[in-house]
């Protein structure tokens, strides 16, 4: 039995702020509703002192979705969390998500605050927000360029106004996984009352690190893991919750670790927010992506028609997709080719296998990919080169 980790899903709300990615009402219902399918544990549905119209779509998911914890952000003003409040107040399991930066440069330019100043507005916010609701998660914008000595001390103190949940965020996806190990376990070793709250991370992409960073923080006690469905999220995105799930349970045998997902509801998840939102997933993106669990090249496609696990490390009907796929294309061998023809209800002989195949490879070298409608004109005999415009 592996340690299970929390999955919080921001994509209603942080994903929300990647350009492009806004939802109205119904929108976001309807993805909060794919969500609980998926069973992520908490949902963030938004900001709620936002607009009008986040404060609503906070609301009515609380109100409708009871299998999640139901969380709304709210910078440490008392009115942002007034407005929070009154959003999730209906949900089954509310959450208060309130946050203060702590880095010095953000303390400096963006908040103009004394670092004092920042400790006692974070546990006067906690404190504040805990007469709402027992369930009060803090984070520490910009966490990981603070001082972690500094960190400690403030979470100390925010634990003790009432804060369940800590989080410990990458915002700017500045760090890196053995870092941001050695920075979570300092943080540790300098808090007296860490142990009684939850460790949360929460990453961003810069660097294209996100995924790890979120993993490599579970080894030193993170057991909430946030991120957002296809990876949306401010500047390069969150951490893609589709791949920090596969990850831990493709990888169980080394990262011990064990999440309530249904993962069969990944693709559907990640095609609904594409659809609503109108941006593609890129074709390589793993777990999702159109590729990624697609062959094209001779070698690759005799190995899984083989045996799939050869170039396959998870199924296809893991994530909800009901097969891999066979591109074929000029690096596709004769075996993906006679398949290929079998399915199309053809059985060659020898000597013909071996012209069409030519045929095939002469028609393989000048397009892209070779599409079935491409393999029927072979083996009917009346080939004849398809324009690029009909493609
Ligand atoms: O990236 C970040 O620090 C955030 C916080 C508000 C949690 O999104
Ligand atoms: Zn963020």
């Amino acid at each position: 039995m592996g340690k299970n980790i929390k999955i919080f899903d921001t994509t209603l709300r942080d994903g929300e702020q990647s350009p492009g990615c806004s939802m109205n009402l119904k929108e976001k219902i309807q993805m909060a509703k794919q969500l609980e399918y998926l069973k992520v544990d908490i949902i963030e549905a938004g900001f709620a002192i936002a607009s009008e119209g986040d404060f609503t779509s906070v609301k009515e998911i609380a109100k409708t979705i009871k299998g999640c914890t139901i969380a709304s952000l709210a910078r440490a003003l008392p009115k942002d969390i007034d407005y929070a409040w009154e959003a999730v107040k209906y949900a089954d399991r509310p959450r208060i998500h309130t946050f203060i930066a702590t880095s010095d440069i953000h303390m400096k330019y963006k908040l103009k605050m004394k670092p004092d100043e920042v400790v006692q507005r974070a546990v006067n916010m906690v404190r504040y927000a805990k007469k709402y609701c027992e369930d009060i998660e803090f984070s520490a914008e910009d966490a990981t360029r603070s001082d972690p000595i500094f960190l400690a001390n403030l979470f100390d103190k925010v634990i003790e106004a009432g804060a369940t949940v800590i989080n410990i965020p990458d915002t700017v996806g500045y760090t890196t996984p053995d870092e941001y190990f050695k920075f979570l376990t300092k943080i540790k070793e300098n808090s007296s009352n860490i142990h009684r709250a939850e460790i949360s991370v929460h990453c961003h992409n810069d660097l294209g690190l996100a995924v790890a960073n979120t993993l490599a923080a579970a080894r030193a006690g993170a057991t909430q893991f946030e991120c957002t469905i296809n990876g949306i999220g401010e500047r390069a995105g969150n951490a893609a919750l589709e791949e920090i799930v596969m990850a831990i349970n493709t990888r169980k045998d080394i990262l011990s670790l064990e999440c309530n997902i249904d993962t069969t509801q990944i693709l559907r998840s990640s095609k609904l927010l594409s659809t609503i939102t109108g941006v593609q997933v890129q074709p390589n993106k793993a777990i999702v992506g159109a590729n990624a669990f697609a062959h094209e090249s001779g070698i690759h496609q005799h190995g899984v028609l083989e045996e799939k696990s050869t170039y396959e490390i998870m199924t296809p009907e893991s994530i909800g997709l009901t097969a891999n796929k066979m591109v074929l294309g000029k690096h596709s061998g004769r075996h993906a080719f006679e398949e290929r023809l079998k399915s199309l209800g053809y059985e060659l002989s020898e000597e013909e296998l071996s012209k069409a195949f030519k045929k095939f490879k002469d028609l393989a070298d000048k397009k892209k990919s070779v599409f079935n409608r491409d393999i029927e004109a072979i083996v009917t005999g009346d080939f004849i080169e398809v324009p690029q415009a009909y493609e």
